[in-house]
């Protein structure tokens, strides 16, 4: 049993604790990551736990993305890029594979609505070419009336995979040379970057990674070579904005030295 001495020491360590931890509002603009990658993971095992269907759990991450993207302008981040389909997750069953192009309709018509209300801008990174027509016309539309936005960039990564985007990248660099307009030792990692769907972008500083997993999944591989990782231990459609302030507080406590001392 605890003895009252110890049990009055537990409380004022407490106490320190929580009169000295980082908060939110601790944090100068300078400290916040300028872009935060999302790979928003965990949508099949969430449903799965529930014993509902897997695109039960796309559904719920669809709501839990709406509600990050609001969160991330709120707290004044400049760019934030979220991954909502690979180039691999064309392997799943064709019924999943529908379901998530399906919400994404319905995200794009709706918000087409509420552009007018918010100042967002939106962006799509990925290969559009096996994408159906009228997404790629939705996607065009909202990037059109975004354009001109200046809060929040948001990037929607679809049918994106970080090495297929370097090998249209080196095939566009390719055809530049072949043209004459370009010369092999005027490929610099400035020409790459800019060969990207990223282009003019900010490399993410954080990327977040719910669902338990450890890995990148393909997501940003050029972009996120000094990018600070936060894994957590959460299923996508249960990710709040009380994890999103986690990361960002751990974001902010690294110690980044990009190769210096
Ligand atoms: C992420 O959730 C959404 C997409 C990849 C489209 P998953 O569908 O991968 O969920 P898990 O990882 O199977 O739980
Ligand atoms: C990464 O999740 C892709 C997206 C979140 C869109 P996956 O579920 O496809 O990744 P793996 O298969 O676990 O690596
Ligand atoms: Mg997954």
């Amino acid at each position: 049993m605890c003895s009252p001495v110890s049990y009055k020491v537990g409380v004022v360590l407490a106490w320190f604790r929580k009169k000295n931890a980082l908060t939110l509002a601790d944090l100068t603009p300078d400290m916040l990551p300028s872009h935060i990658g999302f790979i928003m993971d965990g949508n099949g095992r969430w449903a799965k736990k529930r014993g509902l269907a897997r695109t039960m759990g796309h559904v719920a991450g669809a709501k839990v993305f709406r509600k990050i993207v609001k969160a991330c302008e709120a707290r004044g981040i400049r760019s934030a890029t979220f991954y909502a389909f690979s180039t691999e997750n064309w392997k799943r069953p064709q019924e999943e594979v529908d379901a998530i192009m399906n919400l994404l309709r319905d995200y794009l018509k709706e918000s087409l609505a509420d552009f007018k209300s918010e100042n967002i801008r939106t962006k799509f990174i990925g290969d559009r070419a096996p994408l159906a027509a009228d997404i790629v016309a939705l996607i065009e539309e909202a990037e059109a009336e975004t354009a001109h936005k200046t809060g929040l960039t948001l990037n929607i990564a679809l049918n994106y995979g970080g090495r297929h985007e370097l090998v249209l990248a080196a095939r566009d660099l390719a055809r530049q040379v072949l043209d004459g307009k370009l010369s092999p030792q005027d490929i610099t990692e400035q020409r790459i970057s800019d060969a990207l769907d990223t282009v003019g972008q900010p490399d993410p500083d954080l990327i977040v990674r719910p669902s338990g997993e450890f890995r990148t999944s393909n997501f940003l591989l050029w972009q996120s070579a000094y990018a600070e990782y936060v894994f957590m231990d959460v299923l996508w459609p249960d990710f709040t904005e009380e994890h999103l302030d986690r990361a960002i507080l751990q974001y902010a406590q690294r110690n980044r030295r990009f190769g210096g001392v």
